[in-house]
């Protein structure tokens, strides 16, 4: 057993482990009632990839490693880090930096912590009709890490040849692995060959010695100041999450936007919180999706940020959002 993975509490983050009474970093949705709650706690685990967007981490790398080069150690929080792809591929950049990191994935779904603690991940790859697959990659933008593992990876250059040494260094591929498919899945592609690209998965699991600097606990955005103790992260990342606090999740799982009256407090009280989380010239990391620079989250995220002192360091390349900001 990997104790380093399957740890809940942190060995540098004083942290509150879920399941203790004292914590109570759960989400307003729990007023639903228990089974509901898990349900929809359950449908929020989304898929993300390795190394997605990297020049967002590859500007992390560079900044702890020249503006933060005084530091012995540094503490790094992944906020609504799902199944903790980006975690880990944290883990694997620093690697090789000789910079001490203590990196905390936490996210507000059960099963998305417990599959990060697993350290097992799936990669893809989608084959078949060319439009389909376009398609698909279209409505599901974060599978781009098949490089990592299918046929090809031989013939990589530059920043995908460094990464996939990166993982080849980090993961083991599980063999005889037998994906499951949903009939659903099956029936598509028989019917509509077409419109459907066939789906070809690997799964890989962390050597458990690569895990050391990394842990996960189940925790809230909204409660951040349970989980992470003040002035103690170098950087916090919330990426593609803040979206999550503009709409309600219905009873089958559909969304409806919230009114401003909640949207508003809720973003101002999670700037707050970053702000106290975090250390003087720690970095604040945000989603490269639009859905978390919509109207009103960029405008109250963005005054809030600038309120509190912090300034905007990396953004997209028409200026109109920013990705990093740095507190002052
Ligand atoms: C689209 S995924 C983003 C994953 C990853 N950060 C990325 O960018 O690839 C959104 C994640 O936010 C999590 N989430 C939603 N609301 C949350 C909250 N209030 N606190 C913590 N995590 C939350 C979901 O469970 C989901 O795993």
């Amino acid at each position: 057993m990997n104790n380093h993975i399957t740890n809940t509490k942190s060995a540098y983050f004083p942290l509150i482990h879920p399941k203790q009474p004292g914590f109570k970093g759960t989400a307003p949705v729990e007023k639903l009632g228990k089974d509901v709650f898990v349900g929809v706690r359950d449908c929020l685990i989304q898929e993300t990839a390795f190394f997605r967007k990297p020049e967002i981490f590859e500007f992390i790398k560079d900044y702890v490693i020249t503006a933060l080069k005084h530091k012995p150690e540094i503490n790094i929080i992944d906020g609504a880090c799902s199944k903790g792809y980006e975690t880990y591929t944290l883990a694997m950049l620093f690697s090789n930096t000789g910079k001490k990191v203590n990196i905390l994935g936490f996210d507000i779904g059960k099963n998305a912590i417990d599959e990060a603690k697993k350290g097992v991940f799936d990669i893809q790859h989608l084959t078949g009709n060319k439009n389909a697959v376009s398609v698909y990659k279209m409505g599901f933008s974060a599978y781009d890490d098949s490089y990592l593992a299918f046929p090809g990876s031989a013939k990589l250059k530059g920043k995908q040849a460094e990464y996939k040494k990166l993982f080849d260094e980090f993961f083991t591929e599980i063999e005889n692995y037998k994906p499951k498919r949903s009939y659903l899945e099956i029936l598509k592609e028989k019917l509509f060959p077409d419109f459907t690209p066939h789906i070809n998965k690997k799964a890989f699991k962390i050597k458990p010695e690569k895990a050391n600097c990394c842990s996960f606990i189940q925790g809230d955005i909204l409660k951040l100041d349970e989980i992470v103790p003040q002035k103690s992260a170098d950087v916090l990342m919330f990426r593609n999450a803040l979206y999550h606090l503009t709409t309600k999740e219905g009873p089958l799982g559909f969304k409806t936007p919230l009114p401003d009256e909640i949207i508003i407090p809720a973003v101002k009280n999670v700037v707050h919180q970053v702000d106290k989380a975090l250390n003087k010239n720690g970095l604040f990391v945000i989603g490269e999706n639009d859905c978390d620079h919509v109207l009103t989250t960029r405008n109250v995220l963005y005054s809030a940020l600038e309120k509190l002192n912090f300034s905007p360091v990396l953004k997209n390349s028409d200026g109109s959002m920013y990705y990093i900001w740095k507190k002052n």
